[in-house]
């Protein structure tokens, strides 16, 4: 299809990609598969999940799938005994997968690494059995602040496999964003690299913990430290100890704890609408089972497949669809650690020949800043090796959908576009590779979720009327609470329709049921597929001297989706001589408090800020001035 053709007619009207008929009639779910799970799924919904359960190995079964009795706080098979390590790895040591490779890692400069599942195993039992001679027990919690490095899926399985709770934090947050999780979670151990390389520099990783551990955080005894970098590194004495000596000498065999279905698993810390990042909990069973279906199901896996999700481990995506998810179906998962531009713009396209990549996962700002240098990038490469596309963390512009389906997929792969969040755990809303695909739509709830688009009051809307998004009823993966906070668990998801999940999305059906997600209803930005809430950026910005008050919106971005737009009010008596200075200033403090995905694009210094008589700033009134729409409804404001 000729891309400018595709892209003037997308503009103009809905227009529908078929799948091509080799890949329905290859798929692992055929259309008459999926009709049967769809009508087994809506005439009774907990034996569709147990179908999909039964595709894992339990050391139990369950007595029941669901226990809805102390809703919303649902529990998913429960009396079961489980570990998704067992899963992941050991089951595979008993099969032809032995000796497949499990991880494909390349680094920024060019270095390599492959390790069999036999291999991840035997590195992921020294690790398990050296957390244990540490003193790590089931249910201790354990700080992962990792580049994208193989230790880092070693890491995650290693803690998982004794019983402990990883939580991950993206090693772009600032010290003082790990600090605020490493006390929240009361960590013992924090496991981290001395540094990685990204964009032809060294990012010194270890500096950042140092800083984020000399301030409290007493639960941490042991710093461990991945050498990666060529990088001076301090070690502190009786903390910290190099990753290599701590293995060396463990024997590669560990038993894998036996868990409750419902003990946690991670520990996840996500931006909500306060300026206090939300511990969400996932468990072994049900997370286990609505990772392993969703992937195998949307991203078709078949044994000779080399999947590459580009997310960062830190994130959610990079939970379910680097790690658990590939290991569980048993494909091959691959890890980049650098930039996508290093050395040049078509180090992705080249990374997808060299290693003959079958599936293609990543996200809108990526495909638009890649579409920025051009299609002559993508087409010095031979990928046709790609059979199937895949977009998650924001909605996907049609023009980015058809640049990517055209110059990457060459009009023959479909993009499955994944609407999910942390908190849902696995795939929600997705097509899989049978699907008729209207760019743009993440189509249709996947079988086992009932979603629906409704009005403040509950109810559904007519098709193409917006509303929020909600889920009705509950999924094995989804959050169970968040950490030392049910009320707030209750509270965020759950009240305001009893018996009904809310995403916190603004979403649309059409006539034909696809939906269609327009981003959040809430005050979290999404800024290039990261969520950050405008609480997080107001309350880095007040803690600098010169600010009084602040307000933060979300503005449209050409290749961000979204970036934040910052409305100050400064301290009465402060001396500003420079604005310009200042401005730079409040950029990189906020920059220093949260890390470098906190992006401020511009700042403006007000006198006052729209208000309610309550005194919550109304920050929809600041968007609609800043995009000069219609201001709305003001009966609330102050004056
Ligand atoms: O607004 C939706 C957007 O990302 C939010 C979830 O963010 P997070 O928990 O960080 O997880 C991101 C990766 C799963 C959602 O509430 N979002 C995610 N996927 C899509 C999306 N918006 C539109 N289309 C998607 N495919």
């Amino acid at each position: 299809m000729e891309t400018k053709g595709a892209l003037d007619a997308l503009l103009h009207e809905e227009r529908v990609f078929r799948p091509l008929p080799q890949l329905v009639i290859e798929a692992n779910v055929n259309p008459q598969e999926y009709a049967e799970a769809m009508k087994l799924a809506s005439e009774d919904y907990l034996k569709y999940w147990e179908e999909a359960a039964k595709e894992l190995d339990w050391f139990k079964k369950w007595d029941q799938v669901l226990d809805d009795s102390d809703a919303p706080f649902y529990k998913w098979f429960v009396g079961a005994k489980c570990n998704i390590v067992y899963n992941a790895l050991d089951r595979h040591i008993e099969t032809a997968n032995k000796n497949k490779l499990a991880l494909i890692w390349e680094g920024e400069p060019g270095d390599t690494k492959k390790l069999t599942y036999y291999e991840l195993y035997r590195a992921v039992n020294r690790l398990a059995n050296a957390l244990k001679t540490l003193g790590v027990q089931k249910g201790d919690r354990v700080v992962l602040y990792m580049p994208p490095l193989p230790e880092i899926v070693i890491a995650m399985l290693a803690v998982a496999k004794i019983g402990a709770v990883h939580s991950m934090v993206f090693a772009g947050f600032s010290a003082k964003a790990l600090r605020d999780r490493i006390t929240d979670a009361e960590a013992k151990i924090v496991i981290t690299a001395d540094g990685f390389y990204r964009n032809g520099k060294v990012v010194n990783l270890k500096k950042v913990v140092d800083e984020a551990l000399v301030d409290g955080c007493d639960s941490v005894d042991t710093v461990i430290v991945v050498h990666r970098a060529s990088v001076e590194t301090e070690m502190v004495d009786m903390r910290d100890v190099w990753y290599e000596d701590l293995v060396r000498q463990e024997r590669p065999v560990c038993p894998t704890e036996v868990m409750d279905s419902e003990d946690m698993l991670f520990l996840l810390y996500s931006s909500g609408t306060t300026g206090k990042p939300k511990g969400i909990v996932h468990t072994h069973g049900g997370y286990m089972v609505g990772v392993h279906r969703s992937l195998k199901w949307v991203f078709d896996i078949k044994p000779t497949d080399i999947f590459w999700c580009t997310a960062d481990a830190g994130w959610i995506t990079g939970h379910s669809y680097v790690v658990y998810g590939p290991l569980m179906v048993g494909t091959t998962t691959v890890m980049y650690e650098g930039h996508p531009l290093y050395p040049q713009a078509d180090r992705l396209w080249d990374i997808v020949e060299r290693y003959g990549i079958t599936i293609f996962y990543t996200a809108p700002t990526l495909i638009r800043m890649l579409m920025r240098f051009g299609s002559q990038y993508p087409k010095k490469h031979d990928l046709s090796t790609l059979r199937l596309l895949g977009s998650v963390g924001e909605p996907i512009n049609p023009e980015a959908w058809v640049w990517f389906y055209t110059n990457v997929g060459r009009s023959e792969c479909p993009i499955m576009d994944t609407w999910w969040q942390t908190e849902t755990g696995s795939f929600m809303i997705s097509p899989l590779p049978i699907t008729l695909l209207k760019p743009g739509s993440a189509t249709k709830p996947l079988p086992g979720i009932e979603a629906d688009v409704v009005d403040d009051d509950g109810n559904p809307v007519p098709p193409g009327k917006g509303g929020l998004l909600v889920i009705k009823k509950p999924w094995p993966s989804m959050l169970r609470t968040l950490y030392k906070n049910p009320e707030r668990y209750k509270k965020t998801y759950w009240e305001k329709f009893p018996g009904m999940y809310l995403a916190g999305d603004v979403a649309r059906k059409d006539e034909d049921g696809y939906f269609w997600i327009q981003g959040r209803s809430d005050d979290v930005l999404n800024i290039a597929g990261h969520r950050i809430g405008t609480a997080e950026l107001e309350s880095a910005l007040v803690a600098h001297e010169a600010v009084a008050e602040a307000a933060v919106i979300g503005v449209p971005d050409k290749i961000k989706g979204e970036v934040a737009k910052a409305f100050v009010i400064l301290n009465a008596g402060y001396e500003v001589t420079d604005p310009d200075k200042l401005i730079t200033e409040l950029k990189s403090h906020v920059r220093s408090e949260l890390g470098p995905v906190a992006v401020i694009k511009s700042i403006e210094f007000k006198d006052k800020l729209p208000k309610t008589r309550s005194g919550k700033i109304m920050r929809r009134i600041l968007r609609a001035q800043e995009l000069g729409k219609e201001i709305g409804d003001t009966s609330t404001l102050e004056d």
